[in-house]
């Protein structure tokens, strides 16, 4: 998914992996001149939204510990943190799990 401005074209973007009944964002970025501006909140609604629409019921990712904007953006949210990869970067910073329950049909009850 693309957010586009009346100034840049590709203001941010999110990208989502779907299998079966488990999605994943794999990065989503917004453009520093369009920060603070709701287009990643708005990106991440969009991410969760289609897991509605798919059967999705646990939205994943993974962040880097210290990345404050990003994790303020997922824990207001309502992502919560449910593990970590310890030294996963290169730099050797840990990344932190994190998944929202989406969780709304019947098979997600049966999870
Ligand atoms: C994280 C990122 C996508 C947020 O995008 P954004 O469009 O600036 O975010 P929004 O304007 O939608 O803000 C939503 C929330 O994010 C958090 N946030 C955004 N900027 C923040 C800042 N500078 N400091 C702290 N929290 C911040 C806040 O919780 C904010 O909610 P609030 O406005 O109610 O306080 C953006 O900072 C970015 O592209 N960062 C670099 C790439 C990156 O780290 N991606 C995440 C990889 S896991």
């Amino acid at each position: 998914m693309v957010a586009e401005t009346d100034d840049l074209p590709v203001a941010g973007y999110l990208c989502l992996k779907q299998v079966l009944d488990e999605a994943e964002i794999l990065d989503v970025a917004v453009d520093s001149r369009a920060r603070g501006r709701g287009i990643g909140r708005a990106l991440v609604l969009w991410a969760a939204s289609f897991c509605r629409e798919h059967a999705v019921c646990v939205l994943a990712l993974e962040v880097r510990v210290g990345n404050v904007e990003a994790i303020s953006l997922y824990e207001g949210m309502g992502f919560r943190e449910v593990g970590r990869r310890r030294k996963y970067y290169e730099n050797g910073d840990d990344a932190i799990l994190m998944d929202l329950n989406i969780g709304e049909t019947e098979e997600c009850d049966a999870v």
